[in-house]
């Protein structure tokens, strides 16, 4: 098992932050993580419960966590997943869901339990759309909460598809609960590539796992990787907790405790020197 290169571990404003080496072993450190809780549920025969998330980001911590229960033996059998968010409307099976985007990268590829593996339902009727994401809230918290919390973050900085909402206050949002959201135009330009280069087939809408939940998850893990997230990842981390990038909450004091960000060396360059 390789281990990763750590360019600076460093506490910053009550969170972990560490810049590894490259992309790589930014996802192996995160892999890694992921990996202590789900051996220490199968060695003592408990529930792990992780939030999981979408996008360029994770896939190659999901390549290791296959990586490692193909060689290493590492069992997923205790596991139980949900995921943040999902598109809206989209078909369950649609290729370029969310669900179908867990399945090829993880589900399919390790011993997690089929009934075990959630991902909110893109095509709930309109009407029940709101009370499908207070189910899966309900799911959650039935389920204990999250004992991880896996997160990147948008170019807005949003996490999951909780967007910038500069009219609530911190506490507000922070409490919001998971429900369908609109898309910002950022998010939907980011996503066009993903759907042919056509912002038109971007769905308009997104169900998200809410603030509350992810927030209250016992330990919270943000990857951040490329340039195209520095000036953002500097903002989440160096301006006080604001509605206008979600991701700063994320350095609220009674959150702070519970958090590592995980980034390389392109996503920290516009972070002033914090050691
Ligand atoms: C997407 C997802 C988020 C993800 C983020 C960053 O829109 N909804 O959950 O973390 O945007 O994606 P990427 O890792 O591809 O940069």
């Amino acid at each position: 098992m390789l281990e990763p290169s750590i360019r600076q571990e460093t506490r910053h404003r009550g969170l972990t932050l560490i810049v590894a080496a490259t992309a790589h072993d930014a996802a192996l450190t995160a892999a890694r993580i992921i990996q202590g809780i789900v051996n220490e549920a199968d060695r003592r025969h408990v529930k792990a419960t992780l939030g999981l998330a979408t996008g360029k980001t994770p896939q190659a911590i999901y390549a290791e966590l296959v990586r490692a229960h193909r060689d290493e033996r590492i069992s997923f059998r205790h596991v139980v997943t949900y995921n943040l968010d999902e598109y809206y409307p989209i078909s369950p099976r649609d290729p370029l869901s969310y669900r179908t985007y867990m399945h090829r990268h993880l589900f399919a590829q390790v011993d997690l339990p089929p009934e075990s593996a959630h991902v909110l339902d893109g095509s709930v009727p309109p009407a029940f759309a709101d009370e499908a994401c207070q189910f899966f809230d309900r799911w959650i918290d039935a389920d204990g909460g999250l004992d991880l919390q896996l997160l990147g973050i948008g170019r807005n900085g949003h996490i999951g598809f909780n967007e910038p909402e500069p009219h609530r206050s911190v506490a507000e949002f922070a409490a919001l609960p998971s429900r369908k959201v609109t898309l910002d135009v950022v998010t939907r330009a980011d996503a066009a590539a993903d759907f042919g280069g056509n912002l038109d087939a971007v769905p308009k809408y997104a169900l998200t796992v809410g603030p509350r939940v992810i927030l209250a998850a016992r330990r919270i893990v943000m990857v951040a990787l490329g340039s195209s997230k520095a000036r953002i990842v500097a903002r989440a981390l160096t301006e006080d907790p604001t509605t206008e990038v979600p991701a700063s909450l994320l350095q609220l004091p009674e959150v702070a405790p519970r958090v590592t960000w995980i980034l390389d060396p392109d996503a920290a360059s516009l972070l002033p020197d914090l050691t």
